[in-house]
C-alpha cells in the first residue's frame, strides 16, 4: 500500500500532490497552438449551445464549491445567468428548467445518486445536460448529452482535492468554450487565460514545495474547537471548500463565511485566541476588493481572533495584520482558486494526521454516496 501511496503517509497527501499533474492533464489538448478552444469530445450541438439562456451547475459536497467557482467565471465570460445549487435541493422546488437551460453537473465518481437524480429529472423537463466527470463511463456522464472529463486520475481518499482542482479546471475550459462559441469575449483574451492556465501547474508545485511553516502551525493547532474560513468572490467558496476539508478529516468544527457577511453575524463568534483563515484577494483585483478584506483581517484581530492569511505573493498590505501569511503565486483573479485552495487542503490534511487520525478514510463518510 505503501508503494500505491508513492511513499506520501497517505492517499490524501499523494493526491494533494498530483494536483500539478491533474490540473496539466484536464488542460491537456483541449486548445490548439491559436489560443482556440478544441472541445471536440464535447458532442452537443453547438447551435442549441449558443441558444442557452441559463446554467444551472448541480453536485455535492465539494463538487458543488467547484460549481460556485464556474459561476464566477461562466457569468464573467459568457455573460449566461448561471446558478449553481446542491443536486438534493434542486428537483423538490419546482425549479424552471426549460430548453433553453444548460445543466452543468460535475462529480468525481459519476455516481453519486443525489446528482444523477437531479440531472435526470433536469433532462426530462428539456434541459441539456452536460457531465463535468472524474470516472470514465460512469452513471451521470451516460445518462448526460455531453461530457468533459476531468484527468485527475482515480482519487481514492475520501475526501476530495485533486479532483476538485480538475472539476474548476474543466470549468474554466467549458466557460471559456462556450464564451468562444458565443463570441462572447475576444480570442485574445481566450487565449490569454489559457496561457495563464497553462502556469498554473507550475504554481501549485511552488506552494506544495514551501509548504513547510504551513505545516508546523497545522501540527500546532491540532487541538483547537473551531476554526473558522473567511473569502469572498471566488475566495468564498475557497473558505467553505477549507472549513469542509477540516470537518471532514479532523472533526473540528469549521465554518466558512462569505467576508462581506462577517458583519451580519459570524463576526459575534470572534473572541480571544479564535482562528480565523482569511483567503485575500489579489491586490490588482478591480472593485477594491482586496482593501474590504484587508479590513476584515483588521476587525477579527481586533476582537482577539489569531488570523492566518493566504495572499498573493507580493502582497505586503496583510502582514501587519496578520499572525501568519502564506504566499501563492499571482494569477489572474479568477483562477486564484486553483491556487488558495492548495494550503487549506494540506492545513487539513497535516492537522488531521498529528491528531492520528486516518485521514483516506475519515469517519461516516464514503467516497461516493450511492443513495439518496
Ligand atoms: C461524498 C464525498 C465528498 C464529495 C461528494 C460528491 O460526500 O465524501 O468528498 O465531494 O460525495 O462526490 P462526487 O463524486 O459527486 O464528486
Amino acid at each position: 500500500a505503501s508503494a500505491e501511496k508513492g511513499g506520501f503517509s497517505s492517499f490524501m497527501e499523494k493526491e494533494i500532490h498530483d494536483q500539478p499533474d491533474a490540473v496539466a492533464q484536464t488542460l491537456l489538448g483541449r486548445s490548439d497552438l491559436n489560443g482556440k478552444l478544441t472541445l471536440d469530445e464535447l458532442r452537443i450541438d453547438p447551435a442549441l449551445l449558443k441558444q442557452v439562456d441559463k446554467i444551472i451547475v448541480l453536485a455535492c459536497g465539494t463538487a458543488a464549491y467547484a460549481g460556485m467557482v464556474a459561476k464566477y467565471a461562466i457569468e464573467n465570460w459568457c455573460r449566461i445567468p448561471t446558478e449553481v445549487e446542491l443536486a438534493h435541493e434542486f428537483r423538490y422546488r419546482d425549479p424552471i428548467v426549460d430548453a433553453n437551460t444548460l445543466v452543468v453537473s460535475i462529480s468525481q465518481s459519476g455516481e453519486t445518486m443525489d446528482t444523477l437524480m437531479a440531472v435526470r429529472y433536469a433532462r426530462e423537463q428539456g434541459a441539456k445536460t452536460i457531465s463535468i466527470c472524474n470516472t470514465n463511463g460512469s452513471t451521470i456522464p451516460r445518462e448526460s448529452d455531453a461530457v468533459l472529463y476531468t484527468h485527475a486520475g482515480p482519487e481514492i481518499a475520501v475526501a476530495s482535492t485533486k479532483a476538485f482542482l480538475a472539476q474548476i479546471t474543466a470549468a474554466y475550459l467549458l466557460g471559456l468554450y462556450l464564451a468562444q462559441l458565443r463570441g462572447n469575449i475576444f480570442s485574445g483574451q481566450i487565449k490569454d487565460v489559457l496561457a495563464d492556465l497553462g502556469k498554473i501547474p507550475a504554481k501549485i508545485q511552488k506552494i506544495l514545495d514551501n509548504a513547510g511553516p504551513l505545516r508546523e502551525l497545522a501540527r500546532s493547532m491540532k487541538d483547537e474547537k473551531s476554526v473558522l474560513f473567511l473569502g469572498r468572490h471566488v475566495g468564498f467558496p475557497v473558505a467553505l471548500e477549507g472549513a469542509l476539508k477540516l470537518k471532514e478529516i479532523a472533526y473540528i468544527h469549521a465554518e466558512g463565511f462569505a467576508a462581506g457577511e462577517l458583519k451580519h453575524g459570524p463576526i459575534a463568534l470572534i473572541d480571544e485566541g479564535q482562528p480565523v483563515f482569511v483567503v485575500v484577494p489579489s491586490p490588482r483585483g478591480r472593485d477594491s476588493l482586496h482593501s474590504k478584506v484587508v479590513s476584515n483581517i483588521q476587525e477579527v484581530r481586533a476582537r482577539g481572533a489569531r488570523t492566518l492569511v493566504i495572499a498573493e505573493e507580493g502582497d505586503e498590505s496583510v502582514r501587519d495584520y496578520a499572525e501568519h501569511v502564506f504566499y501563492v503565486p499571482e494569477t489572474p483573479t479568477l483562477l486564484m482558486p486553483l491556487l488558495t485552495t492548495v494550503p487549506l487542503q494540506i492545513f487539513a490534511a497535516e492537522l488531521a494526521g498529528a491528531k492520528g487520525y486516518d485521514v483516506d478514510q475519515p469517519r461516516n463518510l464514503a467516497k461516493s454516496v450511492t443513495v439518496e
